[in-house]
């Protein structure tokens, strides 16, 4: 059973997150921290910059592995994940660029890009807190409903309400790629402590789905009850149907 914690909103929940990061770091000085993109982390990854700075943690030996990327966006765009990272993450946290990784997203060798990107989590010693967002279909990373319980990190087709939510960051729909390459379920199942967070009632329906629905493929988020040290932390409108 999952720990749920609901919080006011999504600054307390960027606290409580930063905060356990922190503890994290100085237990660990290369902890390995699996990192979410979208919304929903935004508010951690501020919490967690205000708190470095203030107490000067050092951050230099800390090891990231993002958990998707788009397909075939040109190198550079500003909404690649790799971009995204970037600028709210690595450079806000002043993390090693060299210590973070993303799944490389060029078309050009993306047979291989998958095997890589778990053999370099491997190497890693693999994820010690991996912060998870969900999408309304009930996707983490990008494992849209359909995707096996045990997949490991591939590429996948986006799903048309998943590019729609996702259009805010493209001047157009259309510009949004139609191919992704994420870990998979397995691959997140591996990292050692799970972090799902989820605000506003349109998380609603895919939270109840994760924490109290069947587990099934056509829910992926339902994988984190297979996981024995999960946190959920929502506020009150994405804990409504709980
Ligand atoms: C995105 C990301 C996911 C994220 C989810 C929710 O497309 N690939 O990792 O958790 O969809 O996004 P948001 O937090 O913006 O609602």
């Amino acid at each position: 059973m999952a720990e749920i914690v609901i919080v006011p909103g999504e600054a307390e929940a960027g606290d409580l997150v930063a905060g356990a990061i922190v503890d994290l770091i100085h237990r660990k000085p290369d902890a390995v921290l699996g990192l979410a993109t979208g919304s929903t982390p935004l508010p951690i990854y501020r919490a967690l910059a205000q708190r470095i700075r203030d107490e000067s943690v050092d951050v230099r030996g800390v090891r990231g592995f993002a958990l998707d990327e788009y397909v075939g966006l040109p190198a550079g765009h500003p909404e690649s994940y790799r971009a995204v990272i970037r600028r709210e993450v690595v450079d806000p946290l002043g993390l090693t660029p060299e210590l973070v990784r993303v799944p490389n997203g060029d078309p050009a060798g993306i047979e291989h890009a998958g095997a890589d990107y778990e053999a370099a989590i491997t190497a890693a010693g693999g994820v010690d807190l991996q912060i998870l967002g969900i999408g309304r279909t009930g996707h983490i990373g990008f494992n849209e409903p359909g995707s096996s319980l045990a997949s490991l990190t591939r590429v996948k087709t986006l799903t048309e309400e998943t590019r729609l939510d996702n259009a805010r960051f493209f001047d157009s729909p259309d510009e949004v790629p139609m191919h992704c390459i994420t870990q998979g379920i397995g691959t997140i199942l591996r990292a050692r402590h799970l972090v799902l967070l989820a605000f506003g009632e349109a998380k609603a329906g895919a939270i109840a789905a994760a924490v109290e629905g069947a587990v099934s493929a056509a829910q992926p988020g339902s994988a984190i009850q297979l996981h024995p040290h999960v946190t959920v932390l929502v506020d009150e409108a994405a804990a409504s149907k709980l």
